[in-house]
């Protein structure tokens, strides 16, 4: 397969690019001037650069030249939890990747794979259908849908077949260091308290090698069209995520279970029922909690001197 990948520098985007060059696959990426290669230093020989970003008109160009066989579209301005609501989500967003698709779809690309965001079923509560009806609270959430839908109405229009992996929570080595897990990681190997909910939500977590295989699963089988759920399907108590952590560390260690309440929109219940995406393409999470934490742990640990320090 010939890819092309926006969102190459991120977090999911660089495992999602080694998981491609695994399995052969020809890859281009798309940056912004100035983009980071720090995650893809070890494989930047191997793959195509272009540094246009995704929102200028100079895409087409790109597009043009390297005719993908499949667009892999991760980038997004403003995936930071303190962004959720910032109008630049529709400005930066809704436009520039309706215009990526067009511009796929026009250069004979089969296949686009976006990726999406729990955020768009919102409050739900629940284990999670794609076909539940979403209700995204969130202008991040809103335009992720908006993207799905629109982006689907383009792309069928032009005869491109469409993918929208609508992602759960996911985690890993070399995660962004605000998230739960690094900050939890690095709060108790400093010998800090964290501060944290009472922690009584059920998450879904899914590691980011198994986000990778997966948007690849969907991009690979002809009959994966629309949206998928990805997540680990092994949803848990926050607080027993939490607790695990803290006794890979040192179990004697104090956790601050309840120093914060919940945030106003706090989502009690967030489970993505993958079904969809397991009998459609025969993908299933392989990597389980315990190995999972115990590999970010350990990465973080190796890098912890070069981490920038924690807010
Ligand atoms: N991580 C999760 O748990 C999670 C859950 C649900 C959905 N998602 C979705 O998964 C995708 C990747 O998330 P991530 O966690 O890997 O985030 P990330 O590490 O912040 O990566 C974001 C990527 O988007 C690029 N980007 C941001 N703004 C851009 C712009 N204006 N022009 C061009 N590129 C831009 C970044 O490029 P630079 O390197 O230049 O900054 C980076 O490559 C996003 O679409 C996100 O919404 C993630």
């Amino acid at each position: 397969m010939k890819a092309l990948v926006t969102g190459a520098t991120g977090f999911v985007g660089s495992y999602l690019t080694r998981e491609l060059l695994r399995n052969d696959d020809e890859v281009a990426i798309l940056t912004r001037p100035g983009s980071s290669l720090r995650r893809l230093a070890d494989v930047q020989d191997r793959i195509t650069i272009f540094d246009q970003g995704f929102q200028g008109p100079e895409v087409v160009d790109v597009i043009q030249s390297y005719r993908p066989d499949c667009c892999f579209h991760l980038a997004w301005s403003g995936v930071a939890g303190k962004d959720r609501n910032e109008l630049f989500q529709i400005e930066d967003n809704l436009e520039p990747s309706l215009n990526l698709i067009r511009q796929c779809a026009d250069a004979g690309c089969e296949t686009f794979v976006g990726l999406g965001s729990q955020a768009e079923y919102g409050p739900i509560n629940r284990k999670a259908k794609e076909s539940d009806p979403v209700n995204p609270s969130t202008l991040y959430g809103k335009t992720k849908w908006a993207v799905s839908q629109l982006g689907q109405a383009e792309a069928e229009s032009r005869g491109m077949r469409f993918v929208w992996g609508r992602l759960f929570s996911s985690y890993g080595p070399g995660d962004n260091s605000d998230w739960l897990i690094p900050y939890l990681m690095r709060s108790l190997l400093a010998g800090q308290r964290p501060s944290l909910t009472p922690c009584e939500q059920i998450w879904d977590f899914i590691h980011v090698a198994d986000v990778a295989t997966a948007l690849r699963a969907l991009a690979v089988e002809p009959s994966a069209q629309g949206t998928f759920n990805v997540g680990g399907g092994d949803a848990r108590p926050l607080r027993e995520i939490v607790e695990a952590i803290r006794d890979l560390i040192d179990p004697q260690l104090p956790l601050g279970i309840g120093d914060v309440g919940y945030r106003p929109d706090q989502v009690m219940h967030l489970e993505a029922d993958i079904e969809r995406i397991t009998t459609t393409t025969g993908w299933c999470p392989q990597v389980d909690l315990k190995t999972g934490l115990a590999g970010c742990l350990e990465e973080l640990k190796d890098h912890e001197k070069t981490l920038p320090a924690m807010r």
